[in-house]
């Protein structure tokens, strides 16, 4: 097995970023270099506030980033407290790292003292031909014209990376696929790779990342599986044998799987496939328990208990959102297509078809309970991002549901969301729908950053992201959650009086003056703060952060949590009957219904 020196991972995105910042923590003995051309987005992975959120990624970035000081992560259980059960910061690694044993547990770990192993440059071609291993994790998303629009993979950033890797990459390099491709894209890269320098020997492997956002450090330091596809020839082998090494240092070699190298291309695609599938076959009996009397939950409960069916991914509500699962299933349905196999293809795109039909139900039982009518009426949106406990608002189901209710002609529709900024969501919102859609415009779609504004005069709620801010749980007989933490404030309070961290005015006030300075022309804010050394005790980007990081991809996340609704205050301010929509099954019923609410659940029979 050839020994790895140097790692250089092309695209400081999503996959690359943390998947590299992983690999270097756990292989001090290796030089881990990211590269992108994008200078900004290097820049921040450089500063003290990358451009992306992840639990624990800046403990990660400490360590082989800059360098640590000797510290000892003590022993904590390997599951993670739920989210604000004890205000645990999310930010620390303590539960996070270490070696992994087969049961998936972990002890504690001393880092020892030393030196940075993990650089992100814009030398890109200067890091790939010092590389022993090139790890290709740049953008593949859905091609929106041309041939296969809307379903084939757009492969224009992966060709492009190919080609400068072919001609920079030094003989005997190990060429890795992380980004998801179709399958048969190591036949292309190799014939890339032939092209640019013939006779060169160069070898292609595939090894797709399986993270998902929230959760992205905890994955990879706790993988289910490392896959490593190559081909069968001895070249191909003791490539991923080299590859297996590296995970080798934290992930036990029983969870490395090897496979051909066609293989790992079509298990990705698979994986969130039937991921979704999974949605959309709960989705599916979701409604047929609207029409019976069933519950969905009940369902779930009873069919999770069989082992070979298991209890994850059963949760119904209006559907998957997210940049990957219509992406994947797609791109195999269009697979299936060029393959001539329509009835393949027609299987798959049932699954998006399906969740589809999740978002249209649920809105038009909106419509139907309130009289088939929404005129002169308000109607609160709780929930923009695509899941909780992120700002990622890619293919989210709320835009769909707020088209449909805007086409019944409401007084008003409010929206809320307790990670979003409100400033990038009537952005968004403008983008898909339509400026004029939005308030000041002469619309009706307002945008709060406070839930009980939103709330206030509101005929009916929809709940449509599945935040613990929005839960009921009955405390004290009273029915309403004490307020609490959800998560530690990460943003640095320190230039805001309080100890609370900035109040919302007061990143709307900092967002204002950065956003005059950039269209004013004045130099860019963020790289100016990076650059500033007051950065490291002010933490000026990271407010920024918490200002600009509304629409998904490459924005980073602070979430300061307000607590659970109160929802007698919230009832005290609605119009009657009180009407709450739960799309994502958050809320006990009865306790809301006692409080005097008339709730209507997805997977549930109405009253
Ligand atoms: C997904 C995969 O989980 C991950 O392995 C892959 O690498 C990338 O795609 P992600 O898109 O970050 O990750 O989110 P995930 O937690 O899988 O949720 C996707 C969507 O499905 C969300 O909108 C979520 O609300 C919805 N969902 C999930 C349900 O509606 N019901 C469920 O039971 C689970």
């Amino acid at each position: 097995v050839p020994p790895v020196r140097n790692i250089c991972c092309v695209g400081a995105g999503y996959v690359g970023g943390p998947t590299a910042a992983v690999i270097a923590f756990q292989n001090p003995h290796i030089r881990v270099t990211v590269v992108d051309r994008d200078e900004k987005r290097i820049r921040r992975w450089n500063s003290r506030h990358p451009p992306i959120y992840e639990p624990g990624l800046n403990d990660i970035l400490r360590v082989a980033r800059d360098g640590s000081r000797e510290c000892v992560f003590p022993n904590q259980p390997s599951t993670q407290p739920e989210a604000g059960e004890d205000g645990a910061s999310d930010s620390s690694i303590s539960s996070d790292c270490g070696s992994q044993s087969d049961d998936g547990s972990r002890g504690p770990i001393t880092i020892p003292a030393r030196q940075p192993n993990l650089f992100f440059t814009t030398e890109v071609a200067k890091c790939i031909s010092e590389a022993d291993i090139v790890l290709v994790a740049v953008n593949t998303p859905t091609k929106y014209r041309g041939a296969g629009a809307g379903s084939a993979t757009d492969m224009t950033a992966f060709e492009a990376v190919t080609a400068v890797v072919a001609q920079h990459a030094r003989p005997g390099a190990i060429i890795v696929e992380k980004s998801t491709v179709p399958v048969r894209t190591a036949d292309f890269v190799q014939e890339t790779l032939a092209l640019h320098r013939p006779n060169t020997p160069f070898t292609v492997l595939s090894n797709p990342e399986f993270l998902a956002a929230g959760t992205a450090i905890q994955d990879l330091l706790t993988v289910d599986r490392i896959l490593i596809g190559s081909s069968p020839t001895p070249a191909g082998l003791a490539a991923a044998a080299a590859l297996a090494s590296v995970y080798a240092s934290w992930v036990p070699r029983s969870r490395i799987l090897t496979t051909n190298v066609f293989s790992s291309e079509l298990a990705k695609l698979v994986a969130n496939s039937m991921l979704a599938q999974r949605i959309s076959s709960i989705n599916s009996i979701a409604a047929v328990c609207e029409a019976t009397g069933a519950d969905v939950d009940e369902v779930a409960r009873a069919i999770g208990a069989d082992p070979r069916i298991g209890p994850k991914f059963l949760k119904a509500g209006i559907g998957f959102g997210g940049s990957c699962f219509k992406k994947d299933v797609l791109s195999l349905a269009y697979l299936a297509e060029s393959l001539r196999l329509p009835e393949v293809a027609d299987y798959w795109r049932a699954v998006i078809g399906m969740n589809e039909f999740a978002r249209d139900r649920f809105a038009a039982r909106v419509v139907r309970c309130l009289n088939n009518t929404l005129v002169g009426k308000k109607l609160a949106v709780l929930g923009y991002a695509f899941k909780k406990d992120t700002n990622d608002t890619r293919e989210s189901p709320a835009v769909d549901i707020i088209r449909s209710l805007l086409e019944e002609g409401p007084r008003e529709v409010a929206v809320f969301d307790p990670c979003c900024v409100p400033e990038m969501m009537r952005e968004e919102i403008g983008r898909f729908l339509g400026a004029e859609v939005l308030s000041g415009n002469g619309g009706c779609v307002v945008v709060y950053g406070d839930a009980y504004e939103a709330c206030s005069g509101a005929d009916a709620l929809l709940i449509t992201t599945e935040f613990d801010e929005f839960k009921n749980t009955p405390v004290g007989g009273d029915g309403v959650e004490k307020k609490k933490v959800v998560k530690k404030v990460v943003v640095d309070p320190r230039p805001f009086k309080g100890s609370e961290g900035p109040t919302e005015s007061e990143l709307l006030a900092l967002h204002n003056a950065l956003r005059a300075q950039v269209e004013g022309g004045d130099e860019d804010p963020l790289g100016r703060f990076n650059a500033m050394p007051s950065c490291d005790a002010g933490c000026m980007d990271c407010q920024l952060e918490k200002t600009t990081g509304a629409a998904g991809y490459g924005a980073s996340q602070q979430h300061v949590s307000k607590g659970r609704l109160d929802w007698s205050r919230i009832h005290g301010q609605m119009r009657r009957p009180h009407w709450v929509f739960d799309g994502r099954r958050v809320l006990d019923i009865e306790v809301m219904e006692k409080m005097g609410f008339r709730v209507e659940s997805v997977g549930r029979q109405g009253r």
